[in-house]
């Protein structure tokens, strides 16, 4: 059975104002665990999947200051909507089917926004590995509660070689991959 996204679109729209002061603390913990992994380029394209009202750009752009603006993708429009006035380009987009070209990002990230059947969130990280370059990086959380034996086995039939992880990201737990 897939996962009603249409319901869960409609309930992220409902709750969006007020996100950030509902879930900052909590997402940052995960936000640092993660950034701490991986190695930031001032010139990467950066992709923040599933990344709602951009919270994860305001903890990236302490660490770095990016040339170009990162992409911010998300189901809900109300999500995106919050992450007004932050710098980034947004668009309202379906993780398991991305608006973006074969290899053009550096960089994504996908903070406890792989939401789904087990199904659903390897297709979205195929979708992932698809837009990220050869030697690119997807740093992503799953709410340890939704993560499962053989996770590991997974993300390399994908295509993904784990670099980091798992890792301790609070509710979450994390991992560090590269596209081979
Ligand atoms: C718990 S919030 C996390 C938001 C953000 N990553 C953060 O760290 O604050 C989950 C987000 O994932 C988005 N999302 C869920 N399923 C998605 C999908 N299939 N494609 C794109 N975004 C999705 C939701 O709309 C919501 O904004």
């Amino acid at each position: 059975m897939s996962f009603p996204k249409r319901e869960l679109r409609r309930a992220y729209d409902r709750d969006a104002v007020g996100y950030d002061e509902r879930f900052a603390e909590l997402q940052r913990v995960k936000y640092a665990a993660l950034l701490d992994e991986v190695e930031l380029d001032p010139g990467a394209l950066v992709l923040d999947l599933g990344g709602g009202s951009g919270l994860l750009l305001a903890a990236l752009a302490e660490r770095v200051s990016l040339e170009r603006p990162p992409l911010l993708l998300d189901l809900s429009a109300g999500m995106l909507r919050e992450a007004r006035g932050r710098r980034c380009r947004r668009a309202q987009a379906d993780a398991e089917s991305l608006p973006l070209r074969s290899g053009c990002v550096d960089i994504a990230f996908a903070v406890t926004s792989l939401l789904g059947t087990r199904s659903q969130v390897l297709s979205a990280l195929l979708e992932a590995r698809r837009v990220l370059r050869a030697g690119g990086t997807l740093a992503f959380s799953l709410l340890t509660s939704e993560t499962w034996e053989g996770l590991s086995d997974d993300l390399a039939a994908c295509g993904l070689e784990l670099r980091a992880g798992p890792l301790g990201c609070g509710q979450d737990t994390g991992y560090v991959v590269g596209v081979l």
